[in-house]
């Protein structure tokens, strides 16, 4: 039995669709309930549904033989995992906003809100500017709006939340898109069947 961690939410959506354009398709998924685990003993296959942030987890300690995870939580975490493919979904872009006429001090350790602590440091240690890191868990906008952080390190997909709250780009740092991870020893034990698992992906993506 081969385990899938999907993202819960519109992304796990959007890739559940895609393994199911390659025959792997579970109709008590396309019921909305509670239930997390879906068996499909025709194909020998399990769908368990995980937070898009947990997903690597399941999948580098080899409770999931695959997953699916944004660039974006991969560059922050950084799980001893395969990343067979992009799937180019989930497309947005990592970026450092601030308010609109927001102006820095270069005087002053940078105050940055973020999700994304690692990938905050990473980056700004790389302009060599100091920063003081604000961990937040969501809703990270309201850092400058409250001038309790300068800037935010942010994934931006329609630009819609930053334009609502009078933000705006200052610098990308990456692209991001939904990736196909796979355990290590999965791979090696399973080799053939996840090669054609990718491969036929690869192919109802074009
Ligand atoms: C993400 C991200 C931004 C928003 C960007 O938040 O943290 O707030 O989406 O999308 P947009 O550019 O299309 O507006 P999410 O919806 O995951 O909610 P959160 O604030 O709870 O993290």
């Amino acid at each position: 039995m081969l385990n899938i961690a999907l993202p819960k939410g519109r992304l796990g959506d959007d890739v559940y669709r895609r393994f199911s354009a390659i025959g792997f398709s579970c109709a008590a998924m396309e019921n909305e309930g509670r239930k997390l685990i879906f068996r499909d003993d025709e194909h020998d296959v399990s769908y368990l549904l995980v937070k898009p942030s947990d997903v690597a987890v399941y999948v580098e300690r080899g409770a999931a033989d695959i997953g699916v995870v944004g660039k974006d939580v991969l560059m922050e975490n950084k799980p001893d995992v395969y990343e067979l493919l992009d799937l180019g979904l989930g497309r947005c872009r990592m970026c450092v906003a601030a308010m609109n006429g927001w102006s820095e001090d270069i005087s002053l350790p940078l105050r940055v809100a973020t999700k994304y602590p690692n990938t905050a440091r990473e980056y700004f240690s790389r302009q060599n500017r100091e920063i003081d890191v604000i961990k937040l868990h969501g809703s990270i906008e309201l850092g400058p709006v409250l001038g309790m952080s300068d800037v935010i390190v942010d994934i931006v997909e329609t630009g819609t939340t930053l334009k609502e709250n009078d933000l705006s780009v200052r610098s990308v740092i990456a692209e991001s898109s939904a990736r196909l991870i796979v355990n290590k020893s999965s791979y090696h034990f399973e080799k053939e069947r996840i090669d054609k698992i990718v491969n036929d992906l690869k192919e109802v993506a074009l």
